[in-house]
């Protein structure tokens, strides 16, 4: 089966929560879920355009989505995974670094994934088997092999403390990389890794929707996914670590881990 009938749908959902997210831009108020966890009228209103988009041509397909959306049909076995505006502290302080993000799955497997950056009118897209693209253009990964040659992006949890583990982590990696960065945005990291723009990336609490279509990419691109310590990438867990290719993952397995 080519899953390729289904990117018109992602891309078109995709590009409307662009969008909804610049027609919010001007006039959206912050609401806290918790500590220094934001949302704005702009992640509900953009993951509602996806939703009704989708849904309408896929009504038995499951749905999840950050903002509250679950939605089980035991009989179907597609599940759109949806992060309607990743980076939201970055929309919400006006710095132009964050994404919309939808991948799909058939029986629990990654196909297709689209990930939008409306701010460079970006979109970054895949389907198992048919590579990665930037609009018209093929990606693949950087060459940089080493750390000493690498720029790596890190995500830290939402209101970390300087104790926490991933910051030991990160000082960590500052010291062998030769950049490492923090960007508040886990999909347009991903979307950047198969680009060849960023060589790697890890995170220790990243959730389903972060990680979807950005996972995808990265491996149509050539690049590898893991967890942290090298085991098997799994959606549902929290822990990824992605590299432009084998050489450098090996080299982040052993610092990270
Ligand atoms: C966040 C971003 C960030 C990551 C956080 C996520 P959101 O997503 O991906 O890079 O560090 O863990 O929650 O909340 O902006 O959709
Ligand atoms: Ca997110
Ligand atoms: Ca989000």
């Amino acid at each position: 089966m080519s899953f390729s009938e289904f990117l018109p749908t992602a891309k078109g959902a995709a590009q409307l929560a662009g969008e909804v997210l610049r027609s919010w831009a001007e006039r959206f108020t912050i609401t806290e879920k918790s500590p220094a966890n934001l949302v704005t009228e702009a992640d509900i209103a953009a993951q509602a355009a996806i939703y009704d988009f989708i849904s309408k041509r896929y009504p038995d397909h499951n749905f999840l989505g950050e903002e509250g959306l679950n939605e089980s049909h035991p009989n179907s076995t597609f599940r759109w995974v949806i992060d309607p505006l990743d980076g939201t502290s970055n929309y919400a302080h006006r710095f132009p670094y964050y994404a919309v993000s939808i991948g799909l799955e058939c029986d629990g497997e990654l196909v297709c994934g689209v990930i939008y950056d409306p701010t460079r009118d970006e979109l970054f897209w895949t389907v198992k088997g048919d590579g990665a693209w930037l609009n018209d253009s093929r990606l693949s990964t950087s060459r940089n092999l080493t750390l000493d040659k690498a720029m790596l992006m890190a995500s830290l949890p939402v209101a970390v403390r300087a104790h926490h583990p991933a910051v030991n982590r990160f000082l960590r990696a500052v010291g062998q990389a030769q950049t490492v960065q923090r960007s508040g945005s886990a999909a347009l990291n991903l979307a950047y890794i198969a680009a060849g723009r960023l060589d790697g990336f890890w995170s220790t609490s990243l959730l389903p929707w972060d990680m979807a279509a950005g996972v995808l990419l990265v491996r149509e691109a050539g690049g590898v996914v893991t967890q942290l310590d090298g085991g098997t990438f799994r959606l549902e867990r929290p822990s990824l670590l992605a590299a432009n290719g084998e050489s450098l993952h090996r080299e982040m397995v052993s610092m990270l881990s």
